[in-house]
Order: C-alpha cells, then sequence, then structure tokens
C-alpha cells in the first residue's frame, strides 16, 4: 500500500520533470520531431512506469503483415536509429548535438519489423548507455515492475521494463549490451534477456559506445520469444555448431561469499538441482580464475599475488580497455560541444580520457589471451552456469557512491562474456514472497547463441521450480523468525545499556506481555529492577524466570544478589551454589560463594579469605 502510493507520487514526479525537459528543450529549439505514424498520446497514458521516452520524441512503426513474428509488438531502446528520427542516446546534450536524422532504420530494427512485429515506442536508457543502473537524472527512473522499490538496472533500463511490464502490449524489447547493459536489467527486472555474440547481429544505424565490445541484445518473458527474435535476427545456424551442451561448468569462483548475496548464491545452488534433474553426469564445478591463472601468463602476471583477485582483475581489464575504446569513440564529441552530463557518466569519460596507453596496450593484450583460452575451454558446447548479477537489484535512490561498490561486483560477473565478445542468456528466478528477481546466466563459445537459448529452455523448468524454495530456507536459516516481543527486547537492551532502567523495564513489560513464557525477557527485567534497586522485583522476576527454565544461571545470579543486598544470605548462597553447580567455571559464582558463606561464617578455613 505505502510502496504503491509513493510510486505513484514517482511516476507523477517523473512525469512533470519530463515535460518540463520537453519544454526547456522546445525553446532551445533541439527537439526533434517524433517518427512517422506517431499515435498522438499522452506522455505516461500507457506507460505507468515510464519506460518510454516522452512522446514528442516517441515513434511506433507498423511491421509487416506476415512473418514468423506477426502480431507481436516490441520496444526499441533509444541507441537504434529509427528514420526521421534523432536518437537520444539517453542525453538531451547528445540528442541536441546529434547531427542529421538518419534516413534509415537500423537494420535490425528493419529485420523485426520485416518479420511482422511493430514498434510500440522508443524506451530510455542510461546517459550515453556508459551506466548500469537505469537511474538518469535527465528523466524519470522507469520503475522496475517486479520489485517497485529497487532499481530497473540498465543502460538498457526502459526496453527491460516495458518487456517485464508487458507495456503497451509488449512482447520483446530490443536493447544493446557492452559491458552487462541487457544482462544486468534483465537479472533486475526478472525477465530472459541475451547478450548476442560479438559482430553477429548487425550493428549498423546503432549508436556505437565502444565498437568492439557492442552488442544487440533483447529481452523477453518467455524463453520461446527469446529464442523466436534469435532466429530472425541471428545469421543460420553454423552446421558444425554444438546443438547441445557437451558440459555445465558452474563457475564457482562467481559465487564466493565476498563476491554474492544470497540470491545469487542460491540461484547458482538452484542450477545444481536442475542439471543434476537433466543433465546428470555433464556437470562439474570449476574455479575460472584458476583456469585463466594456468593459461594466462599476462593475466597471471596482473593478478600477483593477490589473493582471490582473479575476476577483480577481469573487471580492471574490462574497464581501461572498454573506457579507452569509449574515450576514442566519443571523446572527440564531448571536447567540441562540453556537454553536461550526469556526474557519474561524465566522471567515467573523464577517467578514460587519462587512461595511459602503456597500461591499455598491456590490457589489451591480455584481453587477447583471455579471450583465446575461453574460446579453447567452450570450443565443442561447453556452458558455463553463473548467477547474471552478485544479487537482486540495489534499492532506488541510494546515489552513485552507495551503487558504485555494487557495480564493480557487477562488472566482475559481466566482464567475461564482454571481454571475450561471448554470448550470454539470462534466465529470471522470482521467489514470490521474496522481494527482488535473479538472473541464472549460460555463457557458451562464440555463435552458440542458439545453442544457449535451447539449453536456457531445457533447464528453465527445473530452475524456476527449484528456486523458490531454496531461496526462502537459506533466508530462514539467515534470519530465524523473531519471537513476539523480540523487538521490544532489543529496545529494552538498548535503554539498559544506556542506563535508561525505567525506559528497560517497561519496554521488556511489553516483550513479556506478548510473551509470557520467555525466560530471558523476565530476567532482563530482574536485571533492570536490580539496577533501580527494586530488589523484591527483581527476586520475583528472578523466580518466575527460573520457573521458565530451572537451568538459566544468569537468574540464580540475579536473585542471589537481590537477595544478598536484602541480607537475606543463607538463600543467596543457596543460589550462588546452584548457579555455581550449573556452570562449575563461573568465577563470579565462586566468587560469591565463598564470600557468602565468609559473611555466614562457614567460611572453609583452608580457604583463602585474603584475597576476598
Ligand atoms: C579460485 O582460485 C583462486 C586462485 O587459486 C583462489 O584464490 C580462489 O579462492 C578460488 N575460489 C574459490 C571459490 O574456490
Ligand atoms: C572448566 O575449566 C577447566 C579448566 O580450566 C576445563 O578443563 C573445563 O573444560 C571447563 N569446563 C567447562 C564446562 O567450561
Amino acid at each position: 500500500m505505502g510502496g504503491r502510493a509513493i510510486a505513484t507520487v514517482v511516476v507523477a514526479i517523473g512525469t512533470l520533470l519530463a515535460r518540463a525537459l520537453t519544454r526547456s528543450r522546445t525553446r532551445k529549439g533541439a527537439t526533434a520531431r517524433a517518427g512517422r505514424r506517431r499515435r498522438g498520446r499522452d506522455a505516461g497514458a500507457d506507460d505507468e512506469l515510464g519506460a518510454f521516452v516522452e512522446s514528442e520524441r516517441d515513434a511506433t512503426m507498423d511491421g509487416r503483415e506476415s512473418g514468423p513474428l506477426r502480431g507481436m509488438k516490441f520496444a526499441v531502446k533509444d541507441i537504434f536509429d529509427v528514420r526521421g528520427r534523432r536518437c537520444g542516446f539517453g542525453s538531451p546534450a547528445f540528442e541536441a548535438t546529434a547531427g542529421e536524422t538518419p534516413k534509415r532504420n537500423a537494420e535490425c530494427v528493419d529485420d523485426v519489423l520485416n518479420a511482422g512485429a511493430s514498434a510500440i515506442g522508443m524506451t530510455t536508457m542510461d546517459e550515453l548507455a556508459y551506466a548500469v543502473n537505469g537511474e538518469n537524472p535527465h528523466y524519470r527512473t522507469p520503475i522496475n515492475p517486479r520489485a517497485r522499490n529497487l532499481i530497473p538496472g540498465g543502460s538498457s533500463s526502459g526496453s527491460a521494463v516495458a518487456c517485464a511490464g508487458a507495456l503497451r502490449g509488449c512482447d520483446f524489447a530490443l536493447g544493446t549490451d557492452t559491458g552487462g547493459s541487457v544482462r544486468i536489467p534483465a537479472s533486475y527486472c526478472g525477465v530472459f534477456g541475451i547478450r548476442t555474440s560479438h559482430g553477429l547481429v548487425s550493428m549498423r544505424g546503432v549508436q556505437a559506445l565502444a565498437p568492439s565490445f557492442d552488442t544487440v541484445g533483447w529481452f523477453a518473458r518467455s524463453i520461446d520469444v527469446l529464442r523466436r527474435v534469435g532466429d530472425v535476427l541471428l545469421p543460420s545456424a553454423d552446421e558444425h555448431a554444438p546443438t547441445k551442451p557437451s558440459a555445465w561448468y558452474l563457475l564457482e569462483d562467481s559465487v564466493s561469499d565476498k563476491r554474492s548475496s544470497p540470491h545469487a548464491q542460491c540461484a547458482a545452488v538452484a542450477a545444481v538441482a536442475a542439471l543434476n534433474e537433466i543433465d546428470r553426469g555433464k556437470f562439474r564445478r570449476m574455479n575460472l580464475t584458476e583456469h585463466l591463472l594456468v593459461g594466462c601468463p599476462k593475466f597471471q602476471a596482473l593478478v600477483g599475488r593477490r589473493e582471490d583477485c582473479g575476476l577483480d582483475c577481469l573487471r580492471e581489464v574490462l574497464r581501461v580497455t572498454m573506457g579507452a575504446e569509449i574515450w576514442e569513440n566519443l571523446g572527440p564529441w564531448y571536447k567540441k560541444e562540453q556537454p553536461v552530463l550526469d556526474p557519474a557518466v561524465e566522471g567515467r569519460l573523464e577517467a578514460a580520457a587519462k587512461l595511459s596507453p602503456t597500461q591499455v596496450e598491456l590490457f589489451k593484450e591480455i584481453r587477447e589471451e583471455v579471450r583465446e583460452t575461453m574460446d579453447r575451454l567452450l570450443d565443442n558446447g561447453v556452458v558455463l552456469v553463473l548467477p547474471t548479477t552478485p544479487g537482486k537489484a540495489p534499492e532506488r535512490g541510494l546515489g552513485e557512491k552507495a551503487t558504485e561498490e555494487w557495480r564493480k561486483k557487477c562488472f566482475e560477473l559481466t566482464c567475461i562474456a564482454s571481454l571475450c565478445g561471448l554470448p550470454q542468456v539470462s534466465i529470471p528466478l522470482i521467489a514470490p514472497n521474496v522481494e527482488g528477481p535473479q538472473g541464472l546466466s549460460l555463457i557458451g563459445g562464440y555463435q552458440t547463441d542458439r545453442m544457449l537459448m535451447d539449453a536456457a529452455r531445457d533447464l528453465v523448468v527445473e530452475l524456476v521450480d527449484a528456486y523458490p524454495d531454496i531461496l526462502e530456507a537459506e533466508l530462514l536459516r539467515l534470519n530465524p523468525p523473531r519471537e513476539p516481543g523480540d523487538a521490544e527486547k532489543a529496545k529494552g537492551n538498548e535503554a539498559l545499556k544506556k542506563g535508561k532502567y525505567q525506559d528497560a523495564i517497561e519496554y521488556y513489560g511489553v516483550a513479556i506481555g506478548k510473551n509470557p513464557k520467555n525466560p530471558v525477557y523476565v530476567a532482563n527485567r530482574a536485571m533492570a529492577h536490580l539496577k533501580l534497586g527494586n530488589y523484591e522485583l527483581c527476586e520475583d522476576d528472578c523466580t518466575t524466570a527460573i520457573k521458565l527454565d530451572r537451568k538459566y544461571t544468569k537468574a540464580y545470579l540475579r536473585r542471589a544478589t537481590a537477595r544478598s543486598v536484602g541480607g537475606n544470605y543463607l538463600e543467596a548462597l543457596m543460589d550462588f551454589e546452584e548457579a555455581l553447580r550449573l556452570e562449575p567455571n563461573n568465577s563470579d559464582a565462586k566468587r560469591e560463594v565463598n564470600r557468602m558463606k565468609k559473611i555466614i561464617g562457614m567460611a572453609d578455613p583452608g580457604m583463602d579469605v585474603g584475597k576476598l
């Protein structure tokens, strides 16, 4: 209820912001006219999640009457050329300076139109595709329909959300993936996503980011639709290409405790369970870092003796080689136009500008070495299994600083396919009672895109079935359910620590009211009474606690203390002795037994009384 209300407010603010931006750009005369056959709708009317660019800049196109995708609807990331419409590239500054309006559609857009699918609109994205959160400060952040408080992920944020939310009847959505821009939002939004083998799907008419990494990808809610789009966009299968996985390797270094949250680890566990069902005997674990260290001497030199630095170092190789290409590609525009950009994006561009050529050269060589090693590993149909992201999406509005660490962890997983130009399919996993979807990924050898989608189809039923129980059990193990009154007990303990004994007594009182059979609540209240000098009340509480738990040493000790302060030494002695019987090594009890005995005049003559 609260979440919905907040989400509605966010949408409202987003709409206002979008209108304001449209107006200000119209004044500057920089707004491109909408694409052909725009159907004149209000911004937001059929876009409650904010996935599409504002209506002025939106575009729709009818598909052919026939073809394998006949009747389907698709959304297009605002990075693809559409005839008569300027590409936005997630950046008002870019759009305003982008030059001529394209005279033709991007090749892959035409391919799906010719296959019978109709374009329902252009989707928002991270600025210059140089981010993976989907929180573009120039536009509203699309709402993740599977987890409204979490970010959608990017840079293909709008496409993932349009598909996940079936906005305007969306069946599939086109995106691009350079460092993870399809895979990450697919994982966060709970849809299937594919990053294709580099160079396999035409990039003609697609704004480049880092050409040797850029790929076309797409999202779908079902594996069958994902596959059908692949039949249209991918070249026909090489007859020598493997059609089935020859082996499945779970990358154990992708799910180390340091790296992943329970969502990601449980995705891997579910994959093991599912593979044991469908392809037992072809499955094993592998440590990718170890494999690369053996096969790649330059990579090994980079990792050096640092512990568990394999995937971190691989991510560094991606950051540097990709950054250098991005700067080469966008630097001239950036220097000429001095555009106002998202500060985080600007920071990355500035850093990319400063990369040392020597480092870039070395890292390019490492990339080559890694790519060759991976090609050999994946030859003949080996499939790697790993979580798509290290966990569910972070919360919205955390800010760049807080998400930066997380972003790095994401790249530790996405860099593998990015560096090596390999295809990767992300399968959505959703536990109905737990917030946030999680993707499980398959990476295959170059050009095994179709095989990967078929493998995902073979795996998906068992996988999706296994995941919720595994995740729920793990979360229960990590956070056992609190007993009634536990919250108040915690507040009572806090008050006790701060010396606010009366407050503590009240909190414990509420806890006891909720759960009178819990001896800890009563014994803790006894402690607060003791501190306040309410000896009789302390004694009563201790007696109650002892009735609830005959072996409750602390209750005996507290009652004994209350009794001894009240001058009731004999009874105090009996309690201290009972405590000592329960815990023979308890030095407090030992000392007090001796002290009581001395007071009562029963002190053991052999005892070192002087120390007492
Ligand atoms: C993988 O291998 C590396 C290098 O030997 C090692 O540091 C790391 O701990 C291993 N990871 C796992 C999860 O076994
Ligand atoms: C008590 O201490 C002794 C020696 O210090 C030790 O051997 C014994 O295990 C301890 N017993 C308990 C119950 O902790």
